[in-house]
């Protein structure tokens, strides 16, 4: 069986490499990927993720049995719509059940109906009233681009003031243009945060083990948010019952409301979630596989992962089993600069062998063809699973020291916060 994974990134990169390991599967092409991609015997298709006619075509001359879509951008484009009707399968949300992540006023008003816990809320498109509720709610409260902003459209602020700038840049100035025409403003809410994921078709789902995201760029969660600097899984400080109290009163719900709908999920579901003194509650949806939450967690799937997507694409139970001890711990290395301007061109360590896996994300292979380079914000993360969170960060934090660092960067403490429970 031949399989196709459209994106570019680590993400990608773990889902191309897992699917792989199948049997069954021949072979797995990734459009557009990245040459660090090549290592692990993947096959890159230079199609980019917008071009979906492109991509149709090359799934049927190429005889694919079916897509695995990364990138929200793509789904938000309606890319499972289009491969539907051309007669094709992919994995993932069509357009409509996506709007759980590219509209926020759409996840709030779906989590409202149907009593999902999230915060409090209140949308906008006109400024002057935005205003008013910033200064009757009174900070901290948080200002959310209503639409996809790359990881950028949200502002926790801890003033009125600041609150009332952030309204102001997305309402009136444009900052995120149509994205930020309304906002979501809502209540700041206060505990722990952690990423569950599912696989979902429509009424049936199956849980992964719960990760952990370090969404600031440097230690101690100081400095500007970024796509996500490193994770572990599960997280052992946080207990099943709270798992299952998200499982009834978040995943649940939220699936059955976009059946009622007519928007049935079909794909994997991201929940956000934060552990409040009320129970679980939601930050975000997201209509896709996270990074680099998927780095870890697929590393921990011991059953045929094409074998599981594919049963659950044609509604069938998936024989799906994962590591039932251990921890999954990994690193992001990004480019001196990120998540803000940053160079490219820089050489890379040798990819590691053995039991410390890297998975490539900005890397290209410079002109002579032999060195790979650095080529994006993100740029390769080094994955392990140990017995302890403290043993995984000592193999990791063993081997980055050996690296050479010229204008790269990562943290030094992912997987710290388990040590502090
Ligand atoms: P998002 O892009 O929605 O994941 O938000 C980025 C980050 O902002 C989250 O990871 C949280 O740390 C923070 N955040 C978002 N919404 C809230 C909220 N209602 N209360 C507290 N923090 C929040
Ligand atoms: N890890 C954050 C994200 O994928 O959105």
């Amino acid at each position: 069986m031949k399989l196709l994974v459209v994106g570019s990134g680590g993400r990608e990169h773990a889902i191309a490499k897992k699917l792989l390991e199948s049997p069954q599967v021949e072979q797995v092409f990734v459009a557009p990927g990245n040459d660090g991609m090549t290592f692990d015997g993947l096959k890159l298709v230079p199609i980019g993720i917008s071009e979906h006619a492109a991509l149709i075509d090359f799934v049927k001359e190429n005889d694919i049995a079916w897509t695995f879509i990364g990138p929200d951008d793509a789904l938000a484009a309606g890319i499972v719509d289009d491969f539907e009707a051309a007669g094709l399968k992919a994995f993932g949300p069509t357009r409509l059940a996506a709007e759980l992540e590219w509209s926020k006023d759409f996840a709030k008003s779906i989590m409202k109906k149907y009593g999902v816990p999230t915060a409090r809320y209140e949308t906008f498109s006109d400024f002057e009233a935005a205003k008013a509720y910033i200064e009757k709610e009174g900070a901290p409260i948080v200002v959310k681009a209503d639409g996809l902003a790359l990881g950028k459209g949200v502002v926790v602020a801890e003033t009125v003031e600041e609150a009332i700038e952030a309204a102001h840049e997305m309402l009136l100035d444009n900052k995120f243009g149509d994205s930020g025409a309304r906002v979501v403003i809502e209540e700041f809410l206060e505990g722990e945060e952690f990423s569950l994921f599912a696989f979902v078709n429509s009424d049936k789902f199956y849980i992964m083990p719960i990760a952990q995201d370090h969404k600031r760029a440097y230690d101690g969660d100081k400095g500007p948010n970024t796509g996500g600097m490193g994770a572990y899984a599960p997280v052992p400080h946080l207990p099943a019952s709270v798992v299952e109290t998200a499982v009834d009163t978040i995943v649940k719900p939220v699936l059955e409301g976009m059946i009622k709908e007519g928007r049935p999920y079909i794909g994997v579901l991201y929940a956000g979630l934060i552990l409040t003194a009320d129970g679980p509650k939601v930050i975000e949806f997201n209509a896709r596989f996270g990074d680099p939450e998927t780095q870890v967690i697929l590393s921990r799937l011991t059953s045929d992962f094409a074998q599981n997507i594919a049963d659950i694409l044609e509604g069938k139970e998936p024989d799906m089993t994962w590591a039932n001890s251990g921890v999954t711990l990994g690193v992001v290395v990004a480019s001196e600069g990120y998540p803000l301007d940053y160079e490219k061109g820089v050489v890379l360590p040798e990819k590691t062998d053995g039991d410390i896996i890297t998975y490539y994300a900005g890397a290209k292979f410079g002109e002579n063809g032999k060195a790979l380079l650095s080529n994006g914000g993100r740029v390769y993360m080094l994955v392990t699973t140990s017995d302890s969170v403290s043993a995984a960060q000592e193999k990791i934090y063993t081997q980055l020291d050996k690296q050479d660092k010229t204008g790269l960067f990562y943290r030094t403490d992912i997987g710290s916060k388990a040590l502090e429970k």
